[in-house]
């Protein structure tokens, strides 16, 4: 290791500093250094970089001497491994660090993964939560917040974002992404990249991102988790990679691979998106790490006969690191001795790998992220408890709020002074659910829950469970198993909410109902809770619905009958804190919808950026593409959500002079009584185009803060980029003719204008 830092040394100087030199300097000082480690390494030593293990072994205690954990272990020492997941701890890192530097022949550092997909120890609210806040100053500090905590405990890098775009709210996975849109998507996976990896990567606290899955995982048919993928070329490059290409361009280290089959070849041995588009066309710097399993999965998948083809296929294709296979360390360097894998593959994928490792400063100093007093004191940090409620806050989706009859203003926000308050619903006493799924690090019951966030503002409540959501312990593991009979508590409920002048009820999905495969069949509230909103509606109807859930809801009956619902999602640590704070208007909310909610779970797939069809009018006889038992419009569309406050939009004007740089304008007032943010939206419809453009896209949004009475002037400037699209060769045209533009306040309503681009 010495040596390593002493050869960086001597090439640094030989190089020189001149400022205008240095990057490519640089560059060049860490090829000259991968490129003389390469040539001193075996086969077998770069089959090994390419090898990762879960850590599951006991570092701290005796290792195990059978078995595959001996296995691993020796290999460790051989150097015959590149990097290990669920390894944390400062600790247990260094202790296997330690064993990979002192003990292998080439003393190369390993990489630590880890799912830290929505915080470390301190959790912000689920990646789905984040994305209705449109904020990408919230979100990218969220994801740093999270690179702070995680490279405190030794880890360097991390397997999130998931950057798939989801459009079936029954797929378990909605809760990790940004929702449906690739125009989002792409500016929330840039923001949390760039909140992962910070300006320099080498820094202590920061840390590898993975941008996964790729590709196309996020449409399994029908939204069970793991199923087929099917889809064309069109929904392939302008929907599924924009937000994966996005990255690339922002330097993005690592990409992972995926489980599905994409059009019958499975991702992870997909040569098509690992070469000729991640590498070879959007000229990806970093590596491709396989899915837990997936380069073995080629052989249920039908694609592959044994390990060995596994191994041939996969490295062929492009995926550099096998995670938890073992079909590389197994069979790659007798596959490369055959001539079955060409060396320069195994070269090219060791390359990118040791790159990795030398630019988050392993090679300089391999316990760089190992420090015990960083440790003790940046996990739950004030900062980050902070940040991870303000971003709560920003989360929180206001999505209706009626005036009940007899009373002259809505229903929220309450007052903190309002008396006789019922509280329902045992997710309002939980303070685990909230936490939501994949926050592996956290510790459990850690939230802030409903009530001990409310009794801050208002101890003027009686509360009931009314009826518990699941029976027994849950965990990250096992499925939930929801209460679907037990009704005892309804009668308490009831009675309170009978004496009550409002009612609050805290009802949803438990926080393990969504995420890896979880998904349901059903959009509604899990168990009984449906019939318990029912039974208390009857007594009183004055009910205050605060929902806590993973995915898009089917919540039709509410809508039409409980005058205020707000989407709370799983909101993290502080969630009772920042509910509280919305609830009683102490934070106006700004949430939009980043998926769109269905009114039947028969609608899905649903999204608003779909084709027109041939025949998308109502039309008198049944010959239109719509539903017998059902409307074709969603309960609450892409980018709906309510504020405090009233926003209202004139003067959209268009300015085509410039035809590269196209302006629109539209002034924003607020015409009500508080401050309030809004997020602008702008989207496009291309008309007639040489491949059939969808009836809208979001092309632009801004998210300003409007004072009473005040107006603001929004700009937005459409250039070839967000004219254009991708035709089906995979080519980005843009083509001439008209294109309708609107400005408004959620994907159904704003202000319309057309122009023609020349
Ligand atoms: C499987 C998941 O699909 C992936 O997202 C995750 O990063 C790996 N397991 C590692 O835990």
């Amino acid at each position: 290791m010495l040596r390593m830092k002493k050869t960086i040394c001597i090439l640094l100087l030989w190089i020189g500093c001149s400022n205008v030199f240095a990057q490519s300097s640089k560059e060049k000082v860490m090829q000259i250094f991968i490129d003389s480690l390469l040539n001193k390494m075996t086969l077998e030593e770069k089959v090994g970089q390419m090898n990762q293990y879960n850590g599951f072994w006991e570092v701290t205690g005796p290792i195990p001497k059978e078995g595959n954990a001996k296995l691993k272990y020796d290999h460790l020492k051989k150097g015959m491994v590149g990097a290990v997941l669920n390894v944390k701890g400062t600790e247990n890192v260094r202790k296997l660090q330690e064993i990979v530097v002192k003990e292998s022949r080439l003393g190369i550092p390993l990489l630590f993964g880890y799912d830290v997909i929505h915080g470390y120890k301190t959790i912000s609210p689920i990646p789905l939560a984040e994305s209705a806040s449109w904020d990408l100053e919230a979100i990218e500090k969220s994801a740093r917040v999270a690179a702070i905590e995680a490279s405190a405990v030794g880890i360097n890098w991390t397997f999130a974002p998931m950057v798939d775009i989801t459009r079936d709210a029954r797929w378990g996975r909605v809760m990790e992404g940004a929702g449906e849109d690739p125009y989002l998507g792409s500016k929330i996976a840039i923001a949390r990249v760039k909140g992962f990896q910070g300006d320099d990567l080498a820094a202590s606290n920061t840390i590898a991102a993975s941008v996964k899955h790729f590709a196309g995982y996020g449409f399994a048919e029908s939204g069970r988790d793991y199923n087929t993928v099917d889809v064309g070329t069109s929904t392939l490059y302008n929907i599924i990679l924009p937000p994966f290409k996005a990255t690339v361009e922002h330097d993005v280290k690592t990409v992972m691979n995926s489980f599905n089959v994409l059009n019958g070849i499975p991702a992870t041995a997909n040569k098509f998106l690992q070469r000729d588009i991640l590498k070879d066309k959007w000229k990806f710097k970093g590596f491709v790490v396989s899915d837990w399993g997936s380069d073995a999965e080629l052989i249920p998948h039908g694609f592959a006969k044994d390990l060995k083809e596994v191994a041939m296929l996969s490295a062929n294709a492009g995926s550099d690191m096998d995670m938890e296979s073992s079909a590389y360390v197994t069979h790659l360097k007798e596959l490369v001795e055959a001539g079955k894998v060409d060396i320069t593959v195994v070269n090219d994928a060791v390359k990118r790998i040791l790159q990795v490792k030398y630019e988050l400063g392993l090679f300089e100093d391999p316990y760089r992220y190992c420090n015990p007093q960083r440790e003790k004191e940046l996990i739950y940090h004030p900062t980050h408890l902070a940040a991870a409620l303000d971003m709560a806050k920003k989360s929180i989706v206001l999505l209706k709020n009626a005036t009940p009859a007899g009373q002259g203003n809505p229903i929220l926000p309450l007052s903190k002074n309002q008396k006789n308050i019922a509280v329902i619903g045992a997710l309002a006493d939980d303070k685990n659910s909230p936490l939501g799924s994949w926050r592996i690090a956290s510790d459990d019951n850690s939230a802030v829950s409903f009530l001990e966030g409310f009794k801050k503002y208002n101890s003027n409540f009686v509360y009931a469970k009314g009826a518990d959501l699941v029976k027994g312990p849950t965990d990250f593991i096992h499925e939930v198993n929801i209460n679907e009979t037990d009704k005892s508590g309804f009668a308490q409920a009831i009675a309170l909410a009978k004496k009550s002048a409002v009612v609050i009820m805290v009802l949803g999905e438990h926080g393990f109902q969504s995420g890896e495969g979880r998904s349901r069949a059903k959009l509604d509230l899990p168990g009984v809770q449906q019939q318990l909103l029912e039974e208390v509606y009857k007594v009183n109807k004055n009910i205050v619905l605060v929902l806590m859930n993973g995915r898009p809801l089917a919540i039709t009956w509410a809508q039409e009958h409980v005058p205020a619902i707000l989407e709370s999602w799983q909101l993290g640590t502080k969630t009772g804190d920042a509910i509280a704070q919305v609830l009683f208007g102490d934070y106006n909310p700004s949430g939009k919808l980043p998926m769109t909610f269905p009114r039947s779970v028969g609608q899905e797939p649903l999204y608003y950026n779909h084709y027109s069809t041939g025949r998308p009018n109502p039309n008198n006889v049944v010959f239109w593409s719509h539903y017998g038992d059902e409307l074709n419009e969603p309960l609450y569309p892409f980018g709906y959500g309510l504020s405090y406050t009233n926003f209202e939009y004139t003067d959209l004007k268009i300015n085509t002079d410039n035809p590269s740089a196209i302006s629109v304008t539209v002034q924003v007032k607020n015409t009500g009584k508080l401050a309030g943010e809004e997020v602008v939206q702008l989207y496009l419809h291309d008309r007639v185009a040489s491949t059939v453009r969808p009836v809208k896209e979001l092309k632009g949004f801004k998210k300003i803060l409007v004072n009473p009475g005040k107006s603001v002037l929004v700009e937005f400037v459409l250039t070839d980029t967000e004219l254009g699209f991708y035709n089906n060769e995979g080519a980005f045209v843009v083509e001439p003719g008209d294109f309708e533009v609107m400005v408004g306040t959620n994907s159904t309503k704003g202000l319309n204008a057309v122009f023609t681009k020349k």
